[in-house]
């Protein structure tokens, strides 16, 4: 492994940002029960804090996909492990770490639009706008970031650094 990672967003930061964000989907949704539907891996240490940071009802569930290999889209979204939890007649809220082509989250939604949810939206912490590829909707982005590779809080370089507690720019 190389050096740590320079850092982009601090532990503090992400955690301002997080509880902020969890204030405004709950409010979002009033008393009503929320699932929230991580992406694995990437979105579990978001996912964690996320939920913490609402209050109410909320539920968890998780959708399993994979299309990166190293640090770039390999294109083709693969489903790792399906959702076991019903969402039919439920507002689900898509948890995602990071939308960058914006082809994995499209893949997603499509989906996920046949189930018979009761309102569909989605909350990413982060945001590269630099290279999208695919027109998704985002409702609550955490932050904008540069067109760089980022690690730590949950995302992954071949499965390294999601246990990093900042998001760093990997450098290699
Ligand atoms: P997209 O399909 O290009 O939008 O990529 C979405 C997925 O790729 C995310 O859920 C991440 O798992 C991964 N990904 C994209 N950019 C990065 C990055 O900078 N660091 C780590 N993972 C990334
Ligand atoms: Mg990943």
């Amino acid at each position: 492994m190389s050096d740590k990672p320079r850092v982009l967003l601090s532990t503090e930061q992400i955690a301002t940002r997080v509880a902020e964000l969890g204030r405004e989907i709950r409010a979002a949704y009033g008393d009503e029960p929320v699932i929230c539907l991580g992406i694995l891996k990437g979105s579990i240490v978001f996912l964690s804090d996320l939920i913490r940071a609402m209050d109410g009802p909320v539920q968890c569930a998780f959708l399993g996909v994979s299309s990166y290999e190293g640090t770039e889209s390999s294109g083709q979204v693969r489903i790792t492990h399906d959702v076991r939890t019903p969402l039919k007649g439920h507002h689900v809220v898509v948890v995602e770490d990071i939308v960058d082509t914006g082809l994995t989250l499209s893949y997603i939604l499509k989906t996920l639009q046949v189930r018979d949810i009761k309102s569909l939206k989605v909350a990413a912490l982060l945001d590269k706008p630099a290279r999208r590829r695919a027109d998704v909707p985002v409702d609550w982005i955490g932050f904008s970031i540069p067109d760089e590779f980022v690690v730590g809080y949950g995302l992954d370089l071949d499965e390294y650094y999601r246990n990093l507690p900042y998001i760093g720019i990997y450098e290699g």
